[in-house]
């Protein structure tokens, strides 16, 4: 079992924490293992169906770091875009440094 706590509000605003995360895994995989309603991933985390699109917090945008131009290009898909802060989970890996990280998922079609 991991140790990285990560806190996903949903779509209900109703804050699902999980504090056994791995290093190493997908925001999307942890949302998916750990039932957090709104985070489909349905590409299996190939950056390509954009079902995982979150708002990262503002205080943590910094440390979670830039979509790359892939991630962006596939971000153009959703219709709740966000450009400060949307990213799509599977392409956000926990690290040490994230531990305590917060995310919302986006309201979606
Ligand atoms: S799971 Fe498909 S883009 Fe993230």
């Amino acid at each position: 079992m991991g140790s990285l706590r990560v806190t996903f509000v949903q779509q209900d605003g109703v804050e699902k924490t999980v504090a056994d995360a791995e290093a190493g895994a997908s925001l999307m995989v942890v949302a998916r293992t750990n039932g957090v309603e709104g985070i489909f991933g349905d590409c299996g985390g190939c950056c390509s169906c954009a079902t995982c699109h979150v708002y990262v917090d503002p205080q943590w945008q910094e440390r979670v770091g830039p979509a790359d131009e892939v991630e962006i290009s596939t971000l153009d898909m959703v219709s709740d875009l966000q450009r400060s802060n949307s990213r799509l989970s599977c392409q956000i890996l926990l690290r040490p440094e994230l531990d305590g990280v917060r995310v919302e998922v986006a309201p979606g079609e």
